[in-house]
């Protein structure tokens, strides 16, 4: 089969090869995939993949072999995917708690946006705690992440303040849920209770100062690529948080959840760009080149 593999001469890294096909574990189903798309932290980080092995997270595809121990899905179903590589793949064995059923009306290039950047959002918003009517700030808000966060911190009852690099960036954002779309930190004149963190840098050690007594900074991501130099005292104080966070596994559940509001309308995927996966370079190139509003998406095919 065909896969999306590290290839230091190539375009942006990755070039199609051909490896040996997956042999599921009798606890995971074969899924062909149809649909990937792109992670910051998974191309960041991809001179780190171990050699030889698959990199890519999210897929979208259908089964077509079920798990041998007899439970999961049976072959033909429409299944969102994600595991910490084999997604870049004509063919992914998937765990049966890294998996959900897609609905028959959701898109399923339009459903493969959700398990990294959806469900980091998620599960970002949930460890903030309860968000009516509290003041949430999402940084770096036009990324894959941001934007979902956006949307979900709205939905969940929160003011939501959104911040952008330039003011193109925050394009369509108030439609999504924003009550405020800034650029940098500029014009957030009151105090904020949470600050969803995927930029860093100097940004996060701004947005920590905006904090109301007991709020908390969720630091997630650093796209930023910066230090965050904190200075003297100004981490003294009444009981701010800066708390580290990480996806986790088991995503199964938490991308049905993402899944249904997807299917009620109530969850926008914003697909920023959409290709065969032979033209992976231009898809990594906008991605690093902060030209998405939103995910990109890649189309499998067999050769
Ligand atoms: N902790 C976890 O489990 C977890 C999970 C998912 C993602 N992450 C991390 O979260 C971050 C965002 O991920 P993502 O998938 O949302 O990425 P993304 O789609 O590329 O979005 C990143 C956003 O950051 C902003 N940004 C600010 N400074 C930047 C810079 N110098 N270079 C690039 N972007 C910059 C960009 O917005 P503007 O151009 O508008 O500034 C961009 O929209 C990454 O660091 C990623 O590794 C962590």
């Amino acid at each position: 089969m065909r896969a999306l593999m590290p290839a230091p001469d190539a375009p942006a890294g990755l070039a199609l090869a051909t490896v040996d096909a997956p042999e599921p574990r009798p606890d995971q189903v074969l899924v062909e995939v149809r649909h990937l798309s792109l992670n910051y932290g998974e191309l960041h980080f991809l001179s780190r993949f171990p050699a030889g092995a698959i990199p890519g997270w999210d897929a979208a595809g259908v089964v077509v072999a079920a798990a041998a121990n007899g439970t999961g899905p049976a072959v033909g179903t429409r299944v969102l995917s994600y595991g910490m590589g084999g997604a870049w793949a004509e063919l992914r064995a998937v765990d049966l708690d890294e998996l959900a059923v897609v609905p028959d009306s959701v898109d399923l290039a339009r459903a493969v946006t959700l398990p990294v950047a959806g469900v980091t959002a998620l599960r970002a918003l949930r460890t903030a705690g309860p968000l009516l009517g509290r003041r949430v700030l999402i940084t770096g808000a036009s990324g894959g992440v941001g934007r979902f966060a956006v949307q979900l911190a709205a939905l969940s009852g929160a003011q939501v303040i959104a911040s952008v690099g330039a003011e193109q960036r925050g394009r369509g954002l108030a439609v999504l849920g924003a009550d405020q779309v800034t650029v940098g930190l500029d014009g957030i004149t009151e105090p904020v209770d949470v600050v969803l963190d995927t930029v860093g840098g100097p940004q996060l050690v701004a947005a920590y100062q905006l904090l109301a007594p007991e709020g908390t900074v969720l630091s997630i991501g650093c796209a930023s690529g910066e230090a965050a130099v904190f200075p003297p005292y100004s981490t003294v104080g009444p009981g701010r948080s800066l708390v580290s966070f990480r996806i986790g596994n088991r995503l199964g559940a938490d991308m049905a959840v993402l899944l249904h509001l997807l299917e009620q309308g109530r969850l926008s995927p914003e697909v920023a760009h959409h290709a065969p996966w032979e033209k992976a370079a231009d898809a990594v190139d906008a991605l690093f080149g902060r030209q998405l509003r939103g995910k990109a998406v890649l189309d499998v095919s067999a050769a």
